[in-house]
């Protein structure tokens, strides 16, 4: 069959690579320990789920509004302006099929063919091939550890051209829980004004943001820039409902519109009792929260301590999310391995332990664990990373 170039030019993604076959290594009865899951290992809470069965009973089985159900756009509106201190009227938001969803309309939206797109290392490994989707050019820009993994002003102004169109900025991030506080944010913005860009903010992990960093929206932080910016956000990770698929775009009129407008073609609004349920978790969801955010805090710090006392492991606290990004690379000559792929597949094959290859977000020296996984899990996949290492000859 004819596979267009554009299918043919996206890659799989590595994340998914190694949750498959560290789960058929599971079925297969081997003891395998996954640092690899991208969602919280929390179900989600009871009074979600309750409300979903009755809507369903009530009949909430048909087609949604294609922008979706003008009550939780109401109520995600009611959200962003006490949370975010940010005012969007419901017809400035879309209900997506989760925030992936959001993500790839709200690039659809912004980039014509032959358009450069900003991307930051670490990126989800999702946005380049997003961009290579709608044949936009993703433009990687690689940041330093040195500047806690994020986009600096300076380098930001070097990667401009008179073709970029766009920067996908997403904090806390994935991979690596690095985040950009309210000051990263200002000065990012003074930068962007001078260029014509438009921002796509993925604030996904909004809640799950440790210690004393503070979480504050994009378009917040940079009122200038309101007009340029789509604000990514939904139920998934918060709540624990990364199946139910709910996230939405928050944006100027006319981009809501035009994103309204291609998902009325696409997909329409997700499952309409999904959006029943995700008004009740936007209203009362906050004590949920609060439990998740206290347990992910604590393996985030944990996770830290013991990877940093590995030999040739070096691993920046993770400030928010559920991951944690540490550079491996020192061990590679030691292990016979060149690089993340080769060691997270020799560290599965040989110590049962699944981690993400860094290079799927765009750092070959790291590799990804998600501590979305209990304590016990995570001091055994340690225990056996640890020793893995460190007796290689
Ligand atoms: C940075 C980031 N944005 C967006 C998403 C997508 O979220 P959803 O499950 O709502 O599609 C993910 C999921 O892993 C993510 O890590």
């Amino acid at each position: 069959m004819k596979i267009s170039k554009t299918a043919q030019s996206v890659s799989a993604s590595v994340t998914m690579a190694v949750t498959a076959r560290a789960k058929q290594l599971k079925a297969e009865g081997v003891d395998v320990v996954s640092f690899g899951a991208g969602e919280p290992d929390f179900d989600t809470p009871d009074f979600i789920k309750e409300k979903a069965i009755e809507a369903l009973k009530a009949g909430a089985t048909k087609y949604s509004p294609a922008a979706g159900n003008l009550e939780l756009r109401k109520a995600i509106a009611h959200k962003l302006k006490e949370d975010n201190n940010l005012t969007y009227e419901p017809s400035q938001i879309v209900v997506t099929v989760g925030a992936k969803h959001a993500v790839y309309e709200a690039i659809h939206a912004i980039v014509d063919p032959g358009d450069e797109v900003l991307i930051p290392t670490p990126y989800w490994v999702s946005y380049p091939e997003m961009v290579k989707l709608v044949g936009g050019v993703p433009k990687i820009v690689e940041t330093r550890p040195e500047d806690g993994h994020k986009l600096t002003p300076e380098l930001l102004a070097a990667s401009v051209t008179d073709k970029t169109c766009l920067l996908i900025l997403n904090s806390p991030s994935n991979p690596g829980g690095f985040c950009y506080s309210p000051d990263d944010l200002k000065a990012l913005g003074a930068a962007i004004a001078k260029t014509n860009l438009a921002v796509i903010s993925d604030e996904i992990y909004e809640y799950l943001i440790y210690g004393d960093m503070k979480f504050q929206s994009f378009a917040d932080a940079c009122p200038d820039l309101y007009d340029r910016t789509v604000t990514i956000n939904g139920l998934s990770k918060a709540y624990s409902m990364t199946g139910w698929r709910v996230g939405y775009t928050a944006s100027p009129k006319d981009a809501a519109q035009a994103i309204g407008g291609m998902q009325s073609h696409m997909t329409s609004g997700p499952a309409p009792f999904c959006q029943l349920a995700s008004i009740d978790a936007l209203k009362q969801g906050q004590a949920d929260i609060a439990k998740m955010h206290a347990e992910f805090a604590r393996r985030a710090k944990h996770i830290c301590t013991r990877l940093n006392e590995i030999d040739g492991v070096s691993c920046p606290e993770p400030t928010g999310a559920f991951y944690a990004f540490p550079d491996v690379s020192a061990t590679y000559a030691k292990l016979g391995v060149k690089d993340s792929v080769e060691f997270c597949n020799k560290l599965l094959e040989e110590a049962k332990v699944a981690c993400v290859p860094g290079i799927g977000f765009g750092c070959d020296n790291n590799v990804r664990l998600s501590f979305a996984t209990s304590m016990e899990q995570i001091d055994l996949g340690l225990d056996r990373i640890k020793a893995f290492i460190e007796t290689a000859c």
